[in-house]
């Protein structure tokens, strides 16, 4: 079997790393989270966000809900499409309810701009994000919280495309435990796409 790391140029941040700014994300929002008078919902974005969230909320020792939502811009190019779609709802309630969106990344930002109107058609009182990347070199949409919400993030990215700790290329690579820089000729074919 091929290793998971094959293609991989180098590593952006460590497992070491993640871990630690993964930690320090965590106590300011349980900090937040802990102000609120009503348990948050926290809402991961499917599939790039699902570690990010795992690593997170087992660190907020708050009362909380989780949920997920799948919303799709990229299919298994590098670029995105810019007009997200919401393929799988959320389960549960959100009106009334602090939500807290967590992402894996934050590019263009047409994947939260869809995703936060759709929170706020459903009566979410406020939303916050919490992003694991920013990569503030490509957005195309800026990201307009609700309320009193804030915006979180792990690392300010580089204008690269990084793959690892939920983040694919074309569906692979999540499952590195780390963030890393593909190397270019693994999707130089797609550059015509
Ligand atoms: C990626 C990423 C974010 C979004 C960011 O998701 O996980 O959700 O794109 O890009 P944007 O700010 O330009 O909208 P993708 O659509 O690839 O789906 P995935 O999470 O299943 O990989
Ligand atoms: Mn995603
Ligand atoms: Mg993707």
């Amino acid at each position: 079997m091929v290793s998971a790391e094959v293609g991989i140029d180098y590593v952006l941040w460590t497992e070491a790393e993640v871990s630690a700014r993964v930690g320090e994300v965590a106590a300011e929002l349980a900090a937040d989270l802990r102000a609120q008078p009503e348990p948050a919902v926290v809402v991961g974005v499917a599939t790039g966000a699902f570690l990010f969230l795992a690593d997170l909320v087992r660190r907020v020792d708050v009362r909380l809900a989780v949920d997920f939502v799948r919303v799709e811009s990229y299919g298994a190019g590098t670029e995105s499409s810019g007009k997200p779609r919401i393929t799988s709802d959320l389960k549960v309630d959100v009106a009334g309810k602090h939500v807290v969106v967590v992402e894996d990344i934050v590019d263009t930002g047409n994947t939260l701009s869809c995703l936060i109107a759709h929170l706020e058609k459903k009566g979410a009182s406020s939303i916050s994000v919490c992003t694991f990347l920013d990569k503030p070199a490509r957005r195309k949409v800026s990201v307009q919280l609700v309320g009193d919400g804030k915006f979180y993030r792990g690392f300010e990215c580089p204008d690269y495309f990084v793959v690892g700790y939920g983040l694919d290329y074309a569906e692979l690579y999540r499952n590195l435990p780390y963030v890393g820089v593909l190397k270019p000729e693994m999707y130089k074919k797609d550059s015509s796409n």
